[in-house]
């Protein structure tokens, strides 16, 4: 299964999220492979400095189970085209702040011309779980026109510090949080 994350926008969490989950998946016991595919090699340095088990840069011939592509944020590049052609699942990684959201919308756009059929879901990162915002998550996703996976990513100091220390600087509900997630993205 490949699992590209994209957002057209820069700083959505595409690069935090795909080490992290990537993380969670080699946790619950798959083998998998990550595909960087944005120039600046923020994933691949962090996987050459944590070397997560069971996580590697995926090599080709190698039978994963899973692949997650990071994707940089220019969506007309091609790297990103060739990620949505590869995948088998697209996650977009948004705020939910509205002015995030309707940049997102580019984005939802893209996958839906080019891959009509593509099995695509918004990815909420950075929820302030307090506020009045993250009370209402699918009406906002239903305004961009993408179902919302049912789990979200709250706003963590950790998961910064994770970027650093690796999957170890995560705390069990932390862990949690992102296995949830990784276990949803699997099975929609
Ligand atoms: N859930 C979160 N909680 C706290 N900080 C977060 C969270 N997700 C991402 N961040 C922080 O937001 C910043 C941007 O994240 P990241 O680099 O993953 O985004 P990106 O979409 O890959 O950006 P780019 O488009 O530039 O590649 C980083 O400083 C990261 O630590
Ligand atoms: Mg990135």
């Amino acid at each position: 299964m490949v699992i590209a994350f994209c957002n057209g926008k820069g700083g959505a969490g595409k690069t935090t999220l795909s080490v992290l989950l990537g993380c969670a998946l080699a946790d619950a016991g798959r083998r998998v492979g990550l595909v960087d595919r944005d120039p600046q090699r923020t994933a691949t340095r962090w996987m050459q400095h944590n070397q997560p088990v069971g996580f590697e840069l995926a090599v080709d011939g190698v039978d994963y189970g899973a692949v997650i592509i990071d994707t940089p944020p220019r969506l007309e590049s091609p790297e990103v085209q060739r990620s949505l052609a590869e995948a088998d699942k697209v996650v977009l990684v948004s705020s939910p702040s509205p002015a995030d959201l309707w940049t997102s919308q580019d984005t939802v756009q893209v996958i839906r011309q080019h891959h009509p059929k593509q099995k695509a879901a918004l990815l909420f990162n950075q929820v302030q779980k307090q506020t009045l915002l993250a009370r209402d998550l699918d009406p906002l996703a239903e305004r961009i026109g993408l179902p919302a996976l049912r789990h979200s990513v709250s706003r963590r100091q950790s998961y910064q510090h994770a970027m650093l220390l690796g999957w170890k600087a995560l705390d069990a509900g932390a862990r949690e949080e992102i296995l949830q997630v990784a276990l949803e993205i699997i099975t929609f």
